[in-house]
């Protein structure tokens, strides 16, 4: 009941659509998972065009924002120190006060809604439909983990001991909900916190700690640096003073990190090369919507995006899937996210490297069923691609592309499948769509993935009811899962209890 009082009421300038109340209904601690706005209401129409024509000219100013907010060598030193000294004060807060902050904090981000969309458009090229989730699902971290902080003080006996220093660095790609929600847990958790936005999020990430400050959080506890030197990002990770750093990125990121600094306390969810396996019981007009909209949604950048589609059964069957899939991919409207047509948006950086090898060519036996196309000058906007033909061990079977492309492989039973999932080196995402319990049942206990999703997309998790985070090498560190009920607990050292139980 007491959330309840403390959740925002939804602004005056947009209305929602609760697409969560009948499952949070009754739950035992009263969270509740913030609504997303619903621009096709008459009511949010004006509100959401007026996001896209902001961003549409704050992408002018993106860059240049980004260059005149660098820290040098000396500038970081001060950070650093700031930040420990700081602690002293943070550390000692009960869970209870820290959670007060945290609330206020989900109210702020509230309250930003319209401007993290904004800029969330311009930097990252996200349409208004993939945003707004991502708003709520900050706002989600905020009330969730403040509610988490409450219960950390003591577990079993055993104290909990706050770091004094975390470091968090996000991706881009989600520029809002994991920027937030890293460093929610880490507020939470008593730490103080050095986000390191990626560089072209640079403003994302300012407009949500300037939300957090706002809501209490003092600004030497929390602060943002934006780094001109690769050498002085590896400063940072290497740092002693730096207890642990969460990290999203490639796994490549990750390993670089460990290099830097071995004893390093690392929680990283890194890559994916996710597949949704579709069986001949499926629903294959619900499956061909959940493959399209997983593997396109953002351009598929998304460590969870679906990059694979695994057709089991006889040719002759699944080719209606198969066309429906292709279908689905051809219908796509590809824009700027101001665009209000639009349904896949550009790609954040010109392709280039292993995501231009994926847009342009093929592996032994891949025939393309739609070829990607160039669409401009820059090199950012590319109509979706689909192959056919992925061979079992072949580099597009087992590489991350993050980009617009998705695979197509046939197999004639589950198991062999399900061989094809596990046998890529990541374990993030994995979707099945089945109406058979046995097939669903065998699925689920032997697909190695640490999120899996049936009869439903593969994107998009949800804190508190499906709390996110990977297997195998979508992960390095405490296997933990983001806005699940353990995220807290190796952000802090335990010391033993000393009581007699
Ligand atoms: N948490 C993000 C998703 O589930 C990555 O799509």
């Amino acid at each position: 009941a007491s959330l309840d009082a403390l959740a925002a009421p939804a602004p005056a300038t947009h209305r929602v659509q609760d697409r969560t109340q009948p499952v949070a209904e009754g739950l035992a601690d009263g969270f509740r998972n913030a609504p997303d706005s619903d621009p096709s209401l008459p009511a949010n129409q004006a509100w959401a065009a007026g996001i896209r024509e902001r961003a549409q000219h704050s992408r002018l100013g993106v860059d240049l924002v980004a260059e005149s907010t660098l820290h040098d060598a000396a500038q970081l030193e001060q950070t650093i120190e700031t930040a420990v000294a700081a602690n002293a004060a943070w550390r000692v807060l009960s869970g209870d006060e820290r959670a007060e902050i945290l609330h206020r904090a989900g109210r702020e981000l509230e309250a930003r809604r319209a401007d993290l969309m904004e800029v969330a458009a311009a930097e990252a090229g996200k349409t208004l439909d993939q945003s707004d989730p991502e708003v709520s699902e900050a706002i989600d971290f905020a009330h969730y983990y403040a509610e988490r902080a409450r219960g950390l003080d003591r577990v079993d006996g055993a104290v909990a001991v706050p770091s004094r220093l975390i470091a968090v660095t996000p991706p881009w790609n989600f520029p809002i909900a994991i920027p937030a929600g890293s460093t929610l847990a880490a507020l939470a958790s008593g730490a103080s916190v050095i986000i390191k936005p990626a560089r072209v999020a640079a403003r994302s990430g300012a407009v949500m700690v300037e939300a957090l400050w706002a809501a209490g959080v003092p600004r030497d506890v929390l602060q943002l640096v934006q780094l001109g030197e690769r050498s002085l990002g590896d400063r940072l990770i290497g740092d002693p003073r730096v207890d642990r750093v969460i990290l999203t990125g490639g796994f490549e990121t990750a390993q670089a990190f460990r290099r830097i600094r071995p004893d390093l306390q690392l929680l990283a969810e890194t890559s994916g090369k996710n597949a949704i396996i579709v069986t001949p019981s499926a629903d294959y007009d619900l499956a061909a919507k959940d493959i399209v909209a997983s593997a396109f949604g953002h351009a598929g950048q998304k460590c969870s995006a679906a990059s694979l589609a695994i057709l089991v059964g006889q040719a002759g069957r699944s080719r209606r899937l198969h066309n429906q899939i292709v279908d689905g991919v051809r219908s796509l409207t590809v824009g700027q996210p101001w665009d209000a047509t639009t349904q896949m948006g550009p790609i954040i950086a010109p392709a280039e490297g292993k995501l231009l090898e994926g847009l342009t060519t093929l592996g032994e036996g891949e025939q393309w069923v739609i070829e990607p196309e160039r669409l401009d000058e820059e090199g950012r906007l590319w109509s979706p691609g689909v192959r056919a033909g992925v061979r079992p061990g072949s580099e597009y079977h087992r590489t991350e592309y993050f980009g617009p492309i998705l695979g197509i492989m046939r197999v004639e039973t589950l198991e062999e499948a399900i061989a094809l999932v596990n046998e890529v080196d990541y374990g993030l995402t994995s979707g099945l769509h089945s109406l058979d319990p046995a097939e669903i049942g065998t699925w689920l206990e032997r697909v190695e993935a640490g999120n899996l999703y049936v009869n439903r997309g593969i994107t998009g998790a949800i804190v508190q009811r499906q709390p996110f985070g990977g297997w195998k090498r979508s992960v390095v560190g405490p296997t933990t899962k983001a806005g699940g009920p353990s995220y807290l607990m190796p952000l802090v050292d335990w010391r033993p209890s000393q009581a007699r139980e």
